[in-house]
């Protein structure tokens, strides 16, 4: 009787016998596919979720505003140079020493960008349309060669996207990048549930399950062997960044050596908001401890407040960027179901799924809840947190919409505006417009640099100064 398998009766006894409600129709191998399913799923976990989230109404449930405060910042704009040298010459050390780790995280789902495949995976640069994994690849490379110590590179992925991001690498030989070196690995996923806490099926033989959230990437790093490869390899400091944003400085020896010289175990990079409705999570501090509130959560009136000197109070905006102690990793990866755990955020979402009847819906409106982790919600257990100003136009444009704020056309402009900047730093005569973007279309290679001071260098090695013509791309 298949009804006596040990899982099936543990999710009747979890009132959530529903998701075996077609078992008897499947076939062997459909009923094999369900039970593993299954078998992934903490029923105490979702239960507790059920409790604590989906109980409450509303998807503001549970945010905690009070004693809230703007967090401070180390600032670079009008900051302490010689303590700002002092880190690069300490991050610098550390990269030549192999310290460092690159992770991105590129297990969501792109739905507002409307691309078919992994995100990664789409072309981004203004002259040869690299993608964004090439582009990240040739500054690893780059930076590797720089420091004269080739860098570990680990991508987590989905489940969805797990097959094709790996068979994309392999295709492009790595870009260049030692293979040995590049490691994917994919996150967990959740189960979805409906308003009254019941896991919804995607078909009849398959559960509603999506990627836990970019947090979910602590724990996948501790399960894949990550850690002990870090560890191995004598890397204690990981650079984490997001797989939308191709202008970041995955490896910033200021960050790094901040980060280090502070003994922090998690540090971030803000950037001022450019306006207040700015769509970025706000560093705050509450109750003595650093923490993001996501742009969804802070009361619109506090995110116009402004100070004194009439910036905005809460401008310490996330992009994201985030550099994260090993073992302090490892500790949040192992302390889930606990108080010092990441806590799950709720999501409201229109969610494939089939009724009681085994027919499929195609929701108009949100008929269920997701659950995610976010990585952020470390920061708070991290001892010496940090936070540091970065510069938006050198570390962050990334590609979030098909069109209009955040779309690959805002972000092709960026790089070109940064291209530019560094030509015109070095005297090339390029005309720009008042936002200075160049006239013409123009592309530096990572190889050539990926950083203002790579790219000093490179430019000065250089004996004939380059046409600057449409189309001039410096390899
Ligand atoms: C995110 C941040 C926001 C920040 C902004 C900067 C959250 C909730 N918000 O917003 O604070 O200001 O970026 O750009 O993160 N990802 C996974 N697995 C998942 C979910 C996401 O790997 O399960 C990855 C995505 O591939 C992407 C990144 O996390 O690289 C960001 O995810 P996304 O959902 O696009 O975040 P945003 O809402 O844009």
């Amino acid at each position: 009787m298949p009804s006596a398998h040990p899982l099936i009766t543990e999710f009747q006894r979890a009132g959530q016998a529903q998701v075996f409600a077609f078992f008897d129709e499947l076939a062997p191998d459909a009923q094999a596919h369900l039970l593993a399913e299954a078998a992934e799923i903490d029923l105490a976990e979702i239960d507790r979720l059920n409790r604590t989230l989906v109980a409450q109404s509303g998807a503001a449930a549970g945010v905690n505003l009070s004693g809230l405060v703007p967090a401070p910042y180390e600032p670079l704009v009008g900051g302490d140079a010689v303590a700002w040298e002092r880190a690069k010459r300490a991050g610098e050390e550390a990269l030549r020493a192999g310290r460092v780790a690159a992770f991105t995280v590129a297990g969501g789902q792109g739905t507002r960008l409307g691309y078919d495949g992994p995100k990664g995976t789409f072309p981004v640069t203004p002259v040869l349309g690299k993608t964004l994994f090439q582009v990240f690849a040739e500054k690893l490379l780059a930076a590797g060669r720089r420091y004269g110590r080739p860098l570990h590179w680990f991508i987590m992925t989905s489940h969805q996207n797990h097959a094709a991001t790996e068979a994309f690498f392999a295709e492009h030989n790595f870009f260049g990048c030692d293979a040995a070196r590049v490691h994917f690995f994919r996150q967990g996923r959740m189960p979805a549930v409906d308003f009254s806490g019941k896991i919804l099926l995607e078909s009849k033989g398959s559960i509603a399950l999506s990627p836990d959230g970019h947090g979910g990437s602590l724990r996948a790093l501790d399960r894949s062997g990550a850690l002990e490869l870090m560890k191995r390899e004598g890397i204690d400091t990981l650079s984490y960044f997001q797989v939308d944003n191709p202008l970041v400085r995955a490896i910033d020896p200021s960050f790094i050596g901040w980060h280090l010289l502070r003994g922090s175990e998690m540090s971030s990079k803000m950037v001022p908001k450019a306006y207040a409705e700015e769509k970025l999570g706000h560093f705050c501090a509450q109750n003595g401890r650093l923490v993001v509130v996501e742009y969804s959560d802070l009361p619109m009136p506090m995110q116009r407040e402004t100070d004194a000197s009439g910036q905005l109070r809460y401008r310490a905006g996330s992009i994201a960027l985030h550099l994260l102690d090993r073992e302090f990793i490892r500790r949040m990866a192992r302390s889930d179901g606990s108080a010092v755990a990441l806590p799950f955020h709720r999501a409201d979402k229109k969610i494939p799924a089939i009724d009681a009847a085994g027919q499929p819906v195609k929701p108009a409106q949100a008929n269920g809840v997701k659950f995610e982790l976010f990585v952020f919600d470390a920061l708070p257990f991290a001892q010496n947190p940090l936070v540091i100003e970065t510069l938006r136009a050198g570390d962050f444009s990334p590609v979030k919409n098909a069109e209009g704020l955040d779309s690959p056309q805002t972000c092709r402009d960026d790089q070109r505006r940064q291209f530019a900047r560094w030509l015109k730093a070095h005297g090339a005569a390029l005309v720009t417009d008042a936002t200075g973007l160049p006239a013409i279309n123009l592309e530096v290679a990572p190889s050539f640099g990926y950083d203002e001071d790579s790219f000093a260098e490179s430019w000065a090695r250089q004996t004939v100064q380059p046409a600057l013509v449409d189309g001039l791309v410096l390899v």
